[in-house]
């Protein structure tokens, strides 16, 4: 059985490409600092605790993957978070967990378990965003997140494409998950303004189901209608 690591698989995006990679036979390990809000259960899913913003914890999770499973072939880099709003009132510890989250942990991850990936030419596929590819007002902290990761994988795939391993980044615009939980806006109820996790999750299918040879490298999916709302009550 083929083993993927999914960072952020206890909801939204990385939890329903969890169900994607398992439905299509994979062993999936699942990283998230706490799995008490999902409810899925798989004996092909691992959930396993971990802050990927301490790379202590990144380190065991890596090494202790490393020793039981027998191959890596996929890292989906995934976890998020983001916080936005005018940059001189967002809270600089809140930029610290957005660097070492969205940036820091997939640099590292990637960096223990590539040589795994060579030996298996596996797949590594980054969630960005949409806020990597244009300028994002009230989030160029996130954006910047955003881009860095971006940036990292399109040149990786340069790097170690003729090794056999597959780089791919994916750009989401608005994706209906609890990210929005803690902001003060979120997607539109118009179902035409939102992506669902699903979309995504069948996109990392595509993108897995192509010839030897071809790559989806980057992949932008977004929404018909441009429409968010904004909650007034919540502050960034
Ligand atoms: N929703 C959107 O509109 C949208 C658009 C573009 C890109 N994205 C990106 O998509 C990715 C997934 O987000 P989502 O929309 O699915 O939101 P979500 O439902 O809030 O999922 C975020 C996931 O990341 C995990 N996570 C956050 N901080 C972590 C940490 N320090 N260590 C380990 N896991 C951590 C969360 O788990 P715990 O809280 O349990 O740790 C959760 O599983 C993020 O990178 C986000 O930036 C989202």
């Amino acid at each position: 059985m083929k083993t993927a690591i999914v960072t952020g698989a206890s909801s939204g995006i990385g939890l329903e490409a969890a169900k994607k990679l398992v439905s299509m036979n994979y062993r999936v390990y699942g990283l998230a600092r706490s799995f008490s809000k999902t409810k899925w259960e798989n004996e092909a899913f691992v959930k396993l605790v971990c802050d990927v913003a301490d790379i202590k914890q990144i380190k065991n999770c890596a090494a202790q993957i490393l020793s039981e499973a027998a191959s890596v072939d996929i890292l989906l880099n995934n976890a998020g978070v983001g916080y936005f709003g005018p940059h001189e009132e967002i809270k600089t510890e809140h930029i610290e967990e957005m660097v070492k989250t969205n940036l820091l942990a997939p640099l590292i991850l990637t960096r223990l378990l590539l040589r795994e990936l060579k030996k298996s030419q596996g797949y590594i596929i980054n969630i960005a965003s949409i806020t990597a590819l244009k300028a994002s007002v009230f989030g160029g902290a996130y954006g910047a997140t955003k881009a860095g990761v971006r940036h990292f994988g399109i040149s990786l795939f340069d790097e170690v494409r003729r090794i056999g391993v597959k780089v791919v980044t994916i750009n989401p615009d608005i994706v209906k998950t609890s990210f929005y939980d803690h902001l003060n806006f979120k997607e539109h109820d118009d179902p035409e303004s939102y992506i669902t996790p699903q979309s995504i999750a069948d996109a990392i299918e595509m993108i897995l189901r192509q010839r030897d040879g071809t790559i989806l490298s980057e992949i932008t999916i977004r929404p018909q209608k441009h429409l968010i709302e904004k909650r007034k009550q919540k502050k960034p």
